[in-house]
Formats: structure tokens, sequence, C-alpha cells
């Protein structure tokens, strides 16, 4: 089979996680589990809590600063910000936006894109659709997650797996020098949609003190549920996606899954055929940033020395939706 030729190039990315470290102790004190408890079904020791007053936006516009940096790029010459979040700061208008202010893209259009923790792998294929119409020249992706303000602190089943944080990356068309995304499949099963949902306070159920007293504009979850869904879809999406863009396993360098769950990960792993040494980890100090995982994923990978430029890399990510999806890059 012809290999494709990239499509469009990730030029850079960046990060930003808050300050604040919370343990699995830490969280002992406010439920009952236990730090063996977590890191045995989860592979999370800590996570990052953003303070009230920090924005998803302002999370997302830092680590978009640091990406534009190492891009070389100026505001003025952003013209898309896509920014994934499944924790907007406001419900009128899109978190993008306020993005946009802060990092004063004053020529840029924005807009958000909501798919959960696949949100994203999503934003990237959206920005590719822009740039190969030829609709762009510079897009900025942002994925932004201040999970810590959707989730229930009193509910043990789920307030251990989340932590907040931000991941950024400035797209280009490929310029023929072989670098940037081979292959993508994006999934969605909406039938699926209540094993993972926040059921209260939207449009189907607005805000009202009943609401606010049962917890239901809060994060819900079947874990179980989810945890089989998640490992075969995404072993499936890393099949396809690796097909699509005419690798095999061999020639992965390394694999960049969501970060849920250590034992998610090891499966998907095992399933799509990868060693464990090429799978990247960092959900023991993390824990699950919904979108933010991959592209904080891809920064810390890069500057660890990981990947560099030629690495063929595979991201796969998961979630609520259910959506699902993998992509093959070339760095
Ligand atoms: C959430 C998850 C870690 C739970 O692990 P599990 O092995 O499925 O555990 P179960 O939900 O069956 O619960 C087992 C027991 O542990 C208890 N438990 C749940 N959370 C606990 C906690 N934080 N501390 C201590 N005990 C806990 C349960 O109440 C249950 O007790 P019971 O047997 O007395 O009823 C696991 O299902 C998972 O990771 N699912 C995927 C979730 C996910 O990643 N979602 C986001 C996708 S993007």
């Amino acid at each position: 089979m012809r290999k494709p030729e990239p499509t469009v190039e990730l030029i850079s990315t960046g990060r930003f996680l808050p300050d604040c470290v919370v343990t699995n102790d830490d969280l002992a004190k406010r439920v009952d589990t236990s730090d063996e408890w977590i890191r045995t079904r989860t592979g999370i020791r800590e996570r990052r809590v953003a303070p009230d007053d920090m924005t998803a936006a302002f999370m997302g516009a830092e680590a978009a600063k640091v990406a534009m940096q190492r891009a070389g790029v100026e505001p003025g010459e952003v013209d898309i910000v896509i920014l994934s979040t499944a924790t907007p700061d406001r419900w009128l208008p899109s978190t993008a936006c306020d993005a946009q202010a802060l990092l004063g893209c004053t020529n840029a259009f924005a807009f958000d894109v909501m798919a959960a923790c696949t949100g994203f792998l999503y934003a990237l294929t959206v920005a590719e659709g822009y740039l190969m119409a030829g609709r762009a020249e510079v897009v900025l992706v942002i994925a932004s997650e201040k999970m810590s303000s959707i989730t229930n602190w009193e509910d043990r089943t789920t307030c251990v797996l989340f932590g907040d944080g931000a991941g950024a990356t400035v797209l280009r068309k490929a310029n023929g020098a072989g670098r940037g995304i081979l292959s993508s499949v994006m999934r969605s099963d909406g039938n699926l949609a209540d094993l993972l949902n926040r059921p209260g306070g939207g449009a189907a159920e607005p805000m009202s003190q009943a609401i606010l007293e049962s917890g239901r504009h809060l994060i819900q979850m079947q874990g179980r549920e989810i945890f089989k869904h998640a490992v075969r879809s995404m072993a499936e999406a890393c099949d396809i996606a690796l097909k699509r863009a005419g690798l095999t396993v061999d020639d992965v360098d390394l694999l960049v899954p969501h970060q849920a769950n250590i034992r998610i990960i090891e499966a998907t792993a095992k399933y799509a055929g990868l060693p464990l040494d090429k799978v990247f980890v960092n959900v023991d100090r993390y824990g699950n940033m919904s979108s933010a995982s991959v592209p904080v994923g891809l920064d810390e990978a890069q500057e660890q020395g990981l990947i560099g430029p030629g690495s063929n890399i595979l991201t796969v990510a998961f979630g609520a939706g259910l959506t699902w999806g993998a992509m093959a890059l070339r760095w």
C-alpha cells in the first residue's frame, strides 16, 4: 500500500499545570478511600487542582503561549483558535473566545469543540480540515480542562480520578518534509451517553436548587462499563489508524494514550501489540485531565527525549459520548 503523505504539521506544543498538588492521602481525608486503593486500581498517585479563580481559558492560554513562542508565531498570525474542553468557564460565550482575548489573537475566529476526553484529537481533525481546504494558514488547537469544577468531591468512585491542566499545539499545512498527521480515525456512539455524563444543569434539566442538592450537575459514571468499552474501542482505533498510515506496530516509536487509568493504558497497549516501554504514562502525576491528557503527554514526551524529529507516534483517546479516536503522527 502506498504510504500517505502527512497533511498538516504540529509545529510545536506547550502545556500548563496548576501548582497545587493533591495526593491520594489528601483525598483520603475527604472520602472513604486510601492511597493503596487508588494506586492499585488506577495508577494515580497525585493530581493538580486549579484554584477557584483560575479559569479553563487562562490555563489554555498559558499552554498556548508556550506553543506559540516555540513556533515563532505572533498572536496576530493565528487564523483560528479551536479549544477543546468539557469544563467551559461559562455557557456563553465559548471558552475559546475568552482564550483568544487573553492571547490577543485578534485576527482569528474562535470556537469550542466538545468531545470530552477525545476532544483534542477531534479538534486536530477540525484544524486539519480548515488547513487542507486552504481556509487558514496557522491554527491554534488548545485543550484545557478544569475537571475539579465538575467533580463530585463526595463521590469516591469518581473524585479520585480527575485532575486539571492544559495543553496546546500550533498547526500549519505540512511542507513536504514528511512531518505531521499521517492518518486518523474518529468515532462516537451516542447510545452509550448515559455511561458517563453530567445529567443536570443543561437545557434538558435546567439548573435548580434540586439539581444542586442532588449533585446531578456533576460527573456521574459507570466505571466498569466504561473500562470495557475504553479498551476495546481504543485498541481497534489504534489498528485502523496504523493501517491507514501504512504502518505496523513495529514502526511505532511511542504510543501517547489518553491517561484515564494505568490498567486501561496497559490493556490497550497489550491489545494493540505494543510493549509497555513504548507507551507514555503520566497518569500517576496528573490523573485524568480529559482532553488535555494527550497534548500534555506529547509535550512531556518531547521534553523527555522520548520523541524527536522523524518519530512515529500513535495517539489514542476515549471519553464521554461515548467518543473515541486515534491518530498516527510523524514528529
Ligand atoms: C473507576 C474504577 C477505577 C473502579 O475500579 P473497579 O475495579 O471497576 O471497582 P468497582 O467500581 O467495581 O468497585 C469495587 C469496590 O470498590 C469501591 N470503591 C470505589 N471507589 C473507591 C475508592 N476511591 N476507594 C475505595 N473504594 C472504592 C466500590 O464502592 C466497590 O465496593 P463494593 O465492592 O463494596 O461495592 C474503574 O472501573 C475504572 O477505571 N473505570 C474507568 C473509568 C474511567 O477511566 N473513566 C473516564 C474515561 S475517560
